[in-house]
């Protein structure tokens, strides 16, 4: 029978692009929720972007752009990252949408009409990177953020705020009764002492910064991000809305909820959006599934800390099905994973070459050797077969329930423990020395059998997450499904033939690997933040006025080294220009070129010097260029 999924993945917070860390939820969610749809569960998987709180609001303004057009910035470089991950979701939503907007703002109106929600006054240590007020107890013992780490500051103001108590029993019971609505266990336990030790209010309005939802009946007041933020489970399907289907067939009709979080994220998934679901009347349909942290070498991975390694640097490599890999199969449910170049290049040799690609190139090649690609019908079972077969039903059933109860980790160990056991098999059956014989020529198309059906159900049992690969295997053996429903042994090929394979994944030399994540330290992060902050639109670049001028005389500033203050033709026009080139260019060398002129520069007086525009140059760290043009006349716009 169809089952119906919903599968979310926390949305993304907007502060820049993706990195390897927070990409874990999202690849992880997409892994179960590609399973699901795969066992022929119909299946929803949100995933999206929380856009709203004053560390965006701060973050837009350093960049020098409107909120909205940071968060649209980095809405489309989270999607790009996402579809560069194969990321399935069937839904993006971003927390300024109008309807998520609307529905948010209801929510909290009624909250506020039934009294769960009231008007008071706050005063507390506030940590501004993580939108959250901290207890005196909960605060670290200098006083800074328990989550991050950085300092506090004390914030007062008049303030909303959510009736938690009022509903502290009531969850308490709910947790109790369903004993598998957190896991794992450990985590549970957790949030069960923490509603033990009480709950106070919680604040959930500021009037401090303005890049929020404004509450409808007092707009000075911006809704709590978490509380913006949470909603977005139900907004994107409906709720309050005009089109409220998504959400009659996906949560009120009790379909399996699987939200996907961090562990750092659990209390608001599994206290705060309980209570506003309880005070909504609505069901708690949903199981919470809180996984551990990708580690870097010095703790979490964040971009706060700067230890991020951003998931591009490994896809445009080596593709994505290798991250895809080595995040679930990195991460145990309930513990943390880590994260190491050395490591993902040993896992890349190990088991994508030596295993999976190895088993696959060896075994097309003897079938096209010796069957000139026709996978043998007919055979006589070799008495290493039986075992096999054995295994192949023990590793299916086994994948099947780890995907099903979130055990990525255990999903990946158990298909491989069936790649590896088939590699074994080669070896125990020596096709090589069958080939010889007439006699067991039966033999050889058995083994070629059993092993073509390993790459099959192995195959499929791992394209949750080798997408890409998978797709060229499956296309190879000619097999068109990678359904899990009803997947065994035994697959009739009917003299099937098989398709040319191509190279799955080449060996990596681990020394040049490691220089070239070296460069990427040092490089590629610090390019990663000035992209971000950089970003422009057509309309911004094109308020700068570009046009080619011709240098009539230059000479050196009598006051410093390092400038050189030039006459540039400009059209009609001649105007003085200092510029920072004296190390690069002797004033000789700079007369007579064509370069390219900023003209609409505000004046300024370097070290005492008109200057009346600026020369454009490359510059890599090491060495300067002035940007010169060949055939364009002095005046000619530049665009
Ligand atoms: N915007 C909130 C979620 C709101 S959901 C109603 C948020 N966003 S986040 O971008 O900071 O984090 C997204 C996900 O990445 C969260 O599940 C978070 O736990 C996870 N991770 C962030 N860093 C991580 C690691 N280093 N390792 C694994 N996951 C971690 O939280």
């Amino acid at each position: 029978m169809c089952k119906k999924c919903f599968v979310t993945t926390p949305i993304y917070y907007a502060s820049g692009t993706p990195q390897l860390g927070n990409s874990y939820s999202t690849v992880a969610c997409d892994v179960f929720a590609r399973y699901h749809r795969q066992s022929n569960h119909e299946t929803f998987y949100l995933t999206g972007m929380d856009e709203h709180g004053q560390k965006i609001e701060e973050k837009a303004k350093e960049a020098g752009l409107k909120p909205q057009d940071f968060v649209d910035g980095i809405a489309a470089k989270a999607k790009a990252v996402w579809k560069d991950l194969d990321i399935s979701y069937d839904y993006f939503i971003r927390t300024t949408d109008e309807n998520h907007v609307k529905t948010v703002q209801q929510i909290f109106e009624r909250l506020l009409k039934q009294d769960d929600i009231y008007l008071g006054s706050y005063s507390g240590a506030y940590c501004v990177s993580c939108e959250t007020f901290f207890t005196k107890t909960q605060l670290n013992e200098d006083g800074t953020c328990p989550d991050c780490g950085k300092p506090t500051k004390i914030v007062s103001e008049e303030a909303y705020f959510l009736r938690l108590s009022k509903y502290q029993d009531r969850l308490l019971k709910y947790i109790k009764d369903h004993p598998d609505f957190i896991m794992p266990e450990t985590r549970k336990n957790e949030v069960v002492s923490f509603i033990e030790s009480g709950l106070d209010d919680l604040c959930v309005s500021r009037t401090s910064f303005k890049w929020g939802i404004p509450v409808l009946s007092n707009p000075k007041h911006v809704v709590y991000v978490w509380i913006d933020a949470l909603t977005n489970y139900i907004s994107a399907l409906g709720y309050l809305q005009e089109d409220d289907q998504k959400f009659k067939d996906y949560w009120l009709s009790g379909v399996n909820t699987y939200h996907v979080i961090g562990k750092d994220i659990l209390r608001f998934h599994a206290v705060y959006w309980p209570i506003m679901l309880m005070a909504l009347d609505l069901p708690l349909n949903f199981k919470l599934i809180a996984h551990g942290w990708i580690l870097a070498r010095d703790g979490k991975m964040s971009k706060s800390r700067g230890n991020a390694v951003y998931p591009n640097y490994l896809y445009d490599r080596y593709g994505s099905d290798s991250v895809r890999y080595y995040l679930v199969k990195e991460m145990p449910l309930g513990n943390d994973g880590l994260f190491s170049y050395d490591r993902f290049i040993e896992r890349y040799n190990n088991d994508l070459v030596n295993d999976y690609g190895n088993l696959v190139s060896r075994t097309f090649s003897m079938v096209d050797k010796y069957f000139n690609s026709i996978i043998p019908a007919n055979y006589k079972e070799t008495a290493f077969d039986k075992n096999l077969e054995d295994k192949i039903s023990e590793v299916i059933a086994e994948v099947n329930k780890a995907f099903t109860e979130f055990r990525l980790q255990d999903a990946v160990e158990k298909t491989w423990e069936l790649i590896r056991r088939a590699n074994k098999y080669i070896d125990e059956t020596t096709p090589w020395s069958l080939v010889k014989d007439e006699n067991r020529k039966d033999e050889l198309a058995s083994v070629m059998y059993h092993l073509i059906e390993v790459i099959r159900i192995a195959t499929v049992l791992a394209s949750p997450y080798l997408v890409k690969t998978s797709k060229i295997v499956l296309d190879a053996l000619n097999v068109n499904s990678n359904t899990f429903v009803d997947l065994k042994f035994g697959h009739d090929y009917k003299n099937h033939q098989l398709h040319k394979i191509e190279h799955l994944f080449d060996r990596l030399d681990v020394s040049k690997e490691l220089a070239y994540f070296s460069t990427l330290n040092e490089t590629k992060e610090v390019k990663e933040e000035v992209k971000e902050i950089n970003e422009i639109s057509i309309e911004d670049f094109s308020k700068v006025e570009l046009k080619v001028g011709v240098v009539l005389e230059c000479k050196k500033h009598e006051n410093a080294d390092k400038l050189l203050v030039s006459k540039i033709k400009i059209g009609n026009e001649v105007r003085q220009i200092v510029s920072g080139i004296a190390k690069y260019y002797q004033p000789e060398e700079f007369v007579g070129k064509k370069v390219i002129v900023v003209t609409n520069l505000k004046k300024a007086i370097i070290r005492g010097v008109e200057s009346n525009g600026m020369v454009l140059c490359a510059e890599d760290g090491k060495n300067l260029e002035i940007v010169t043009v060949k055939d364009a006349e002095s005046g000619a716009s530049v665009r």
